[in-house]
């Protein structure tokens, strides 16, 4: 429960309605995103914003605006009574969380494209602007240039969602693309993805579906209404990804891509994210390098793609400005499907199409398929292609073995054709 301090507590922020003459904004962290940021600014007409301050943490660091701009204190910005919006894009989700809870209690809007920290403080950020009637947007921290988050809170309010299937991690989908098409090794991909500037910054969270992960339980939140801990959400990455797979997929006809999907499953909410093999006439097949590219699928409005760049700084920069200049028209979320009367819980109870891959002579430690539709054995590895329960998938040891690649086929009807 968070209790106002006294005094403290805000009835709206500074801005005014209408178009405000000048926003000023302090940015704490001005790596990939806030340089993006700075650079749009200077160069977009339609906003009038000041940065006031910009903090960084390395005193070392050579920088490429005046001194004067700069402040090793974050203070000097969340307690600064000149700015009106604390645009907080650092790399460490503790912190972040610390800068958006006492700017908000100071009546600061925030804008944070902290994916990582919005998925895993849902409730605290939720009850933090309920509680001080502060907004905190974070339209970058989900697929940063798709406006995904606003088109889901408003355009979907009263549409009932089915499901969102998309490629939300664009480091990956680099990845994947450049060694499908055997331009590159898996090493060399990661390296260009982090040249240009479009990987975390510890690679991990790209790679092992983390990263994504936080973008599903965004996605829940906003599709669903529900708020899922991140360390309830099952994440497979492509660290095991191997020769073998990219060659069984392109035999076959499919790429490999790392899907988050969120499936509304007999009035349950599933949210899991793991590589799928996508066969050519699904429209995430098409979604390449660092694209992203999110599915949605509704009752009325039937199913609807989004595609655009998921990472990277002007893209990312864009979606934060884009946040920014919402909040000049007071915008801010309503958490609309979590007001609704229908409140879902979440489930792992559904039935999953698999391709396994595993080492010559080993066994599937005890996992059990419903169904088997292809069985291989090789001198080297082996593989199944089979129908299992999900349920049954997350308690197996083959998650955690380097020799062992598993895949999805999708669940999703995904098959929009565009011509
Ligand atoms: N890169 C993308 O394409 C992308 C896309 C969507 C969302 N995001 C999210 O955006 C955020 C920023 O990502 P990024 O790629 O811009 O990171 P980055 O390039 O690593 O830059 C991080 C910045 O934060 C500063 N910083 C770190 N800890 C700090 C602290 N305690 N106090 C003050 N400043 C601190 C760093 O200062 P120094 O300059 O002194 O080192 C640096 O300027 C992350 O949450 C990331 O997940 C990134």
């Amino acid at each position: 429960m968070i209790i106002p301090d006294a005094g403290a507590l805000c009835t709206g922020i500074r801005l005014k309605p209408g178009k405000m003459s000048k926003i000023k904004i302090g940015i704490i962290g001005f790596g990939c995103v806030g340089r993006g940021l700075y650079d749009v600014l200077q160069k977009t007409g339609g906003i009038e914003a000041e940065i006031v301050k910009i903090c960084v943490k390395d005193r070392s660091k050579p920088r490429s605006l005046p001194a004067h701009y700069f402040t090793f204190d974050r203070y000097e910005i969340i307690a600064n009574p000149e700015i009106d919006v604390v645009v907080e894009l650092i790399d460490d989700a503790e912190v972040a969380f610390e800068i958006v809870r006492e700017s908000v209690r100071r009546g600061k809007a925030v804008v944070t494209a902290n994916k990582k920290m919005v998925a895993e403080r849902f409730a605290e950020l939720y009850e933090l602007q309920n509680v001080y009637k502060v907004p905190v947007l974070y339209e970058a921290a989900c697929c940063a240039s798709i406006p995904v988050i606003r088109n889901l809170e408003e355009y979907y309010d009263n549409d009932q969602l089915k499901a969102i299937e998309g490629i939300v991690n664009g480091t990956t989908n680099f990845i994947l693309s450049k060694v499908s098409d055997g331009r590159l090794s898996y090493g060399l991909a990661l390296k260009n993805a982090q040249d240009n500037g479009f990987a975390e910054s510890d690679p991990f969270s790209d790679v092992s579906g983390l990263d994504a992960k936080y973008k599903a339980c965004i996605l829940t939140a906003h599709a669903f209404g529900l708020f899922v801990e991140p360390q309830r959400v099952f994440n497979y990455g492509i660290e095991t990804l191997s020769g073998f797979d990219l060659r069984y997929a392109s035999e076959k006809g499919y790429k490999i891509k790392l899907i988050a999907s969120v499936k509304k499953i007999h009035d349950k909410i599933a949210t899991w994210v793991i590589p799928q093999l996508v066969p050519r006439e699904n429209i995430l097949y098409q979604v390449d390098q660092e694209y992203n590219g999110v599915l949605v699928e509704a009752v009325f409005s039937d199913r609807q793609f989004f595609i655009g760049k998921g990472a990277g700084s002007h893209p990312t920069g864009s979606a934060v400005l884009s946040d920014i200049s919402a909040l000049t028209y007071n915008y801010r979320y309503e958490y609309k499907k979590r007001q609704q009367k229908q409140q879902y819980e979440p489930t792992n109870e559904f039935e999953l199409k698999v391709y396994i891959r595993f080492p010559a002579g080993s066994t599937l430690q005890g996992l059990s398929f419903l169904s088997i539709e292809e069985e291989y054995k090789g001198r080297d590895v082996q593989y199944v292609v089979g129908t299992l329960l999900f349920s049954d998938l997350l308690k197996s040891p083959l998650l955690s073995d380097a020799n062992v690649f598993i895949a999805q086929f999708p669940t999703l009807t995904a098959d929009i054709h565009l011509n």
